[in-house]
């Protein structure tokens, strides 16, 4: 709950977005294609990136998809002056922890850059302390002030349900929720607000405030990853920090995924990361204990099975014990 707000970059080297048509274009305007505003808006490098880089979650991906077939037909039906309104792109995330919500908010803002829907593609990520004061009169500057920053951008508010406390009368997350719905009306040329966290908790918030539920279009909903998925998703992590498995520790990483889904706390491709982060750790300490060998490239990057056997979560049984890495 109490991570910092954080800026994420906006698109990496793409070509500056067009700006948003605001009125009919001249009555001489031609038709295009579907592949002339991919390739000029270069959204077709972030799908494609989307597909590749990241494991699993193909409903997620297919809604992409058809959100950005929609903002290019949208923008072809522009050319032509069929339709100059601004269309609703906020949008609500819903999944368990580390199933890729924060990851996919990135490249989808990275996609409403290109197509020219924000201008500037960068992400803010923000929880209730962010926008939320302790007292009388600081959540409106503080939610202003949130909201400045990512103007022209993505707003992602991570673990939005807290905004609204019921059971406290005079809680000020109420004040937040009704400037972000303001602005949220108002600005959405300009900035894509997106919401996340659990599902059940999230139906719960939007049952309570209908105003940000009608303000919401599009649901994507990320489902866990199987246990081949994290295993695809933990060498794929690897292999991007020049680390391998060994054919032993690629299979004692599956005993350890079977083990570790099982136990509380579990957090998906979170805790996949995390793992191998100590796995690198033991790894470490192996080495640097063996003071007078000349390491090879070899020994630098392979893990071995007892970098992962040594882990807690091979000492425990069941689900009842207290969490473990
Ligand atoms: N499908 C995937 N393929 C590869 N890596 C992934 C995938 N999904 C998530 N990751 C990696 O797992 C980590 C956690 O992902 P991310 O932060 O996007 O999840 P999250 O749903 O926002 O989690 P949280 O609810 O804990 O904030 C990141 O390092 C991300 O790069
Ligand atoms: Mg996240």
């Amino acid at each position: 709950m109490n991570q910092p707000l954080y800026v994420l970059p906006g698109a990496r080297g793409g070509a500056p977005a067009p700006e948003v048509p605001q009125a009919a274009p001249p009555a001489t305007a031609t038709a295009r294609s579907v592949g002339e505003v991919l390739r000029d808006s270069q959204v077709e490098a972030v799908l494609q990136g989307l597909e590749h880089d990241l494991v699993g979650l193909a409903p997620v991906k297919r809604r992409i998809a058809d959100i950005a077939a929609l903002l290019v037909i949208d923008k072809l039906r522009l050319n032509l002056g069929l339709q100059a309104q601004a269309p609703s792109l906020h949008m609500c995330f819903t999944g368990n922890p580390g199933t890729g919500k924060t990851t996919v908010a990135m490249r989808m803002a990275e996609i409403l850059h290109r197509l020219g829907y924000v201008r500037q593609g960068h992400l803010v990520a923000v929880t209730r302390d962010d926008l939320v004061g302790q007292y009388i009169g600081h959540t409106a500057p503080k939610t202003r002030e949130v909201l400045k920053k990512a103007m022209g951008g993505v707003l992602f508010i991570d673990e939005a349900y807290y905004l609204y406390k019921p059971e406290n009368e005079r809680d000020y997350g109420q004040e937040a929720i009704e400037i972000l719905l303001q602005v949220m009306e108002n600005q959405r040329d300009d900035l894509v607000v997106i919401l996340a966290g659990y599902r059940d908790r999230m139906d719960v918030f939007f049952r309570s405030n209908p105003g940000m539920s009608s303000r919401i279009a599009h649901h994507l909903d990320f489902p866990d990853y199987s246990q081949d998925e994290l295993q695809h998703i933990g060498e794929r992590m690897l292999d991007g920090m020049s680390y391998q498995f060994t054919d032993g520790a690629r299979e004692a990483f599956g005993d350890y995924l079977a083990r570790r889904i099982a136990q509380p706390h579990f957090a998906n491709a979170r805790s996949v990361r995390n793992a191998l982060d100590r796995a690198r750790l033991r790894q470490a300490s192996r080495l640097f204990a063996q003071r007078d060998r000349e390491l090879t490239r070899e020994d630098l990057t392979m893990l071995q099975p007892e970098d992962i056997r040594a882990s807690r979560v091979f000492e425990m049984q069941g689900t009842g014990d207290p969490p473990c890495h």
